[in-house]
């Protein structure tokens, strides 16, 4: 390899040299005309820090909490389906660097491996990743499948009910390989579940359009993992998930790739914190490629961040390796960044360390609008 990737947006530069058109596209892309993808970055590098001189920040740890187990840093790696599409080694070389790096993976529903062989090479805390699906008999099958192999929570998908319209996987005529998860007959008439991009919506899939609240407390009563749903954005589903039994949620809008010109999920993630008024904790992903990213997430009230397409491009240009090199330039920026805003643990970030409107604004009759 040539001189190693100092940033995330490097290596996905590199990652995209290596892949083919299609893998790249499918991990990239977004639903329709990819506005929120834009407007995430827009809006996080629009959030303006306030650093602060003189506090002793000698020393800082990163290290928290997720349900009760511990992560070295608040960077977790998100549920993802078909890592194979970046390296051979798919989610084991993913579980491992995570493991490396101290913190916790997500195993999608979608994954290239079996849950059971991610679960035998992982060294630190698993999640498992499923949806509601038709037959009730199946999501509780995975649900135990996942509690016996050693995953320690089920993450709940609950924003992908409905066929996603991604023209670039349109375009490329891209279809992932079916997961090993699942028996074959489900993938009906050759038409891959997990992406059915030729699929009309809904027809071929095993998720469940019906799925409703009461479905989550049906899977809350029986099984003994903690429940944490992904794909929250508004207030009110905060609220509701923590009332259906739910012990934390992720503020996610699936990387923008379902619903496009949605809000941004940073600008969301407060209002479902004060839904929530700390009964259950909360993460967020989207958009996160810098350790300022991170700082702002929890400076908003996230617990903890997850990453999605950061991790592909990291298996791409290195495998397990790049994964790891990945999260730790993520670790080193925020640990710099706290170090910068006077921050000595995850805890300390606050609000106040953000200001997201210039101070011009109330001296200059036409200044600028940042956000
Ligand atoms: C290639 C790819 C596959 C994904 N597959 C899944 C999946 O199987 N299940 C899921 O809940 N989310 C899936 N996601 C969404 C991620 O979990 C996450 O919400 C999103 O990628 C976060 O945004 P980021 O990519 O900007 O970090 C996928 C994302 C990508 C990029």
């Amino acid at each position: 390899m040539d001189a190693k990737p100092v940033n995330i947006y490097e290596y996905e530069e590199i990652a995209r040299g290596k892949l083919g058109r299609g893998e790249y596209d499918f991990i990239a892309g977004a639903a329709t005309d990819e506005i929120t993808l834009r407007r995430t970055r827009a809006v996080l590098d629009s959030i303006m820090m306030k650093p602060r001189m003189l506090v002793d920040i000698s020393e800082r740890d990163l290290s928290t909490t997720v349900l009760g187990q511990e992560i070295s840093f608040p960077v977790m790696l998100d549920p993802a389906g078909n890592h194979s599409a970046a390296h051979p080694e798919a989610e084991l070389a993913t579980v491992r660097a995570a493991g490396a790096a101290g913190t916790l993976m997500a195993l999608s529903a979608q994954a290239s491996r079996t849950l059971e062989e991610v679960a035998q090479a992982a060294t630190g805390p698993i999640w498992f990743q499923q949806y509601f699906f038709k037959d009730r008999g199946l999501t509780l099958e995975m649900a135990r499948r996942a509690e016996e192999a050693g995953y320690s929570a089920l993450c709940l998908t609950v924003d992908a009910k409905v066929k996603p319209k991604r023209e670039r996987n349109i375009r490329n005529d891209y279809k992932g390989p079916a997961s090993p998860n699942y028996a074959a007959d489900l993938n009906i008439a050759g038409s891959n579940w997990s992406f059915g991009l030729d699929a009309p919506t809904g027809a071929n899939d095993i998720r469940d359009p019906a799925a409703a609240w009461a479905d989550l407390d049906w899977l809350a009563a029986n099984t003994r993992l903690p429940l944490v749903v992904k794909g929250i954005m508004v207030a009110e589903d905060g609220y509701q998930s923590a009332e259906y039994g739910a012990k934390a949620v992720i503020v996610s809008n699936h990387g923008t790739r379902y619903l496009d010109t949605t809000f941004a999920t940073i600008e969301v993630l407060p209002e479902v914190v004060d839904a929530v008024d700390g009964r259950i904790e909360v993460y967020m992903d989207g958009g996160i490629r810098r350790g300022s990213d991170v700082f702002k997430a929890l400076a908003l009230g996230a617990r903890a961040v997850l990453i999605g397409r950061p991790l592909f491009w990291g298996l791409a240009v290195d495998g397990e390796e790049g994964v790891k090199s990945v999260l730790e330039i993520l670790r080193d920026e925020l640990d710099a960044t706290m170090g910068m805003c006077g921050k000595t643990t995850v805890e300390s970030i606050d609000r106040d360390s953000l200001g997201g409107v210039s101070p011009l604004l109330s001296l200059l009759p036409a200044a600028p609008q940042f956000l």
